[in-house]
């Protein structure tokens, strides 16, 4: 197992868990810590396909160019890769805990919980929002990110 490496989970993997990863990217590049970072979904239902095109447009507002992403759903090797893996959401986490092996390497959180006065919120979905969901969930998984660098860099 990588030590240092952060899987970020949604349900699709096109909206909040792509956002998550290109924010911790870009929060370790400005911190100068080396870090793998993916992300991936708990379903399959959008596997292959691009990030929303309201997420990469989220994300160019940050001067972040998405258009590498092609979701794709957790594995089991995902398990024992990872050293840390954050849940978007309190289903998320239920999925993860059921997928996972019996003994994971992963520690398995929810993302908020890492976050000082969020503990137990989950980044809502914005998927059956507007512009204004996708800036609240990049503003959740903006401020993860720094919280979570700080905790890796230890
Ligand atoms: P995500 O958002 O889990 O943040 O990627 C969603 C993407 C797709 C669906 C729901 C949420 N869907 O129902 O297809």
């Amino acid at each position: 197992m990588i030590q240092k490496s952060v899987l970020f989970v949604c349900l699709g993997n096109i909206c909040r868990s792509p956002l998550a990863e290109a924010a911790l990217r870009a929060e370790a590049v400005a911190q100068g810590l080396a870090l793998t970072i993916a992300s991936a979904g708990t379903s399959a239902l959008h596997a292959g396909e691009p990030a929303d095109p309201r997420a990469l447009a989220e994300a160019r507002n940050h001067g972040i160019d998405l258009s590498y992403h092609r979701a794709r759903q957790v594995t089991e090797a995902d398990f024992t890769r990872f050293g840390n893996i954050f849940a978007m959401d309190q289903q998320n986490l239920r999925d993860l805990h059921e997928m996972a092996p019996r003994r994971p390497l992963a520690r398995i959180s929810l993302l908020l919980d890492h976050v000082p006065g969020r503990h137990g919120t989950a980044v809502v979905d914005p998927w059956y929002g507007d512009a204004d969901d996708f800036a609240t969930a990049w503003n959740d998984v903006a401020e993860a990110a720094r919280y979570i660098v700080a905790q890796l860099a230890r």
